[in-house]
């Protein structure tokens, strides 16, 4: 169940959670016409940080402009509105949730007197795929659904329309006892989980699905990406065949949500040796340590919310 807090940020101001409502003629609701965001920040000891907020107000304006949305605030301002939210509502460990949609105008497809509105909330939000998932690794499936094909509804563009899709492929897997799906793009290929990009590993070698098989460009698959370059393990991105999944000597996913969750096995095939392998466990390992501040941040993922005063006599 949501947590509600105290504000919400909406067209550049903060107002009630309760306030925060919508016009049931809302261009967004009839048509889906919305882009979002999921940001995590993350309690460090010199204070709150939020994780690559930067990139994920960039990709916000992308994923708008693709749908001609235009967005009246800058990277900068997006960032920073974040920030002023999480301090506003005195929140430890959160997500913020970013919304850019097309409000309540005319009535048809074509959106036309419908005002973009840009809201922002924040809540705490704990592990996605459960805490046991993160060390044991979770179970999927093979999704009967396939992911949007190219040319329909654009995979770069984090649309809340996308999600209809995202929810048929979360909805199968939970109802067969799978704690998530992976969906094959188009053609057939394996493309992402609902809410994860998909890496495997093999012979040593991480290989991650490009960008072109129906992905969203995952902040956290860059990341893992750059982590794995850094700790001299090898990236391709390349086509990945569904049986590969079953062959794996390891499978993980990445995002915000997900963060970096080992995947156990794959249609009831075991991936592996069944646990979280040494590679996804050396990634994974990378990652909280540079969300938890214990590691140097030195790809400058981690924007400050509120700084600890420095402790007097230094
Ligand atoms: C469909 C889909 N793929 C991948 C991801 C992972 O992206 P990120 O790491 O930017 O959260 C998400 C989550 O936002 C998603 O919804």
């Amino acid at each position: 169940m949501l947590v509600a807090t105290e504000k919400i940020w909406h067209n550049g101001r903060l107002i009630a959670w309760d306030d925060a409502k919508i016009h049931v003629l809302s261009h967004v609701v009839s048509y889906g016409s919305s882009v979002f965001e999921g940001v995590r920040c993350y309690e460090q000891e010199r204070g709150l940080a939020m994780f690559r907020a930067h990139d994920h107000a960039r990709r916000l304006l992308d994923s708008a402009k693709i749908y001609r949305i235009d967005v009246p605030y800058t990277i900068e301002q997006l960032t920073a509105a974040m920030a002023e939210l999480v301090r506003e509502n005195k929140l430890g460990a959160c997500y913020i949730r970013p919304i850019v949609l097309r409000g309540y105008g005319g009535m048809g497809v074509m959106p036309s007197d419908n005002p973009i509105e840009v809201y922002m909330a924040c809540f705490p939000w704990g592990r996605y795929l459960g805490e046991e998932g993160l060390s044991e690794g979770v179970d999927v499936c093979v999704s009967s659904w396939n992911r949007i094909a190219p040319n329909t509804l654009p995979a770069l563009s984090k649309a809340g329309a996308n999600y209809m899709n995202s929810q048929l492929i979360r909805m199968e897997a939970a109802i067969n006892g799978y704690a998530e799906g992976i969906a094959l793009d188009e053609a057939g290929y394996v493309s992402e989980g609902s809410g994860e990009n998909v890496f495997v590993v093999r012979d040593e070698k991480i290989l991650t699905p490009p960008l072109g098989t129906s992905v969203l460009p995952g902040i956290t698959r860059d990341s893992a990406m750059k982590i794995a370059d850094q700790l001299g393990i090898p990236v391709v991105e390349t086509i990945i065949p569904r049986e590969l999944l079953y062959i794996a000597d390891e499978v993980f996913f990445t995002g915000t949500a997900a963060e970096v969750t080992p995947v156990r096995s794959v249609d009831r095939i075991q991936v592996g040796n069944g646990r979280r392998g040494p590679i996804t466990a050396k990634i994974q390992q990378r990652f909280f340590e540079i969300l938890k501040g214990s590691a140097k941040d030195e790809f400058g993922w981690l924007t400050p919310v509120v700084q600890a005063p420095e402790p007097v006599g230094v």
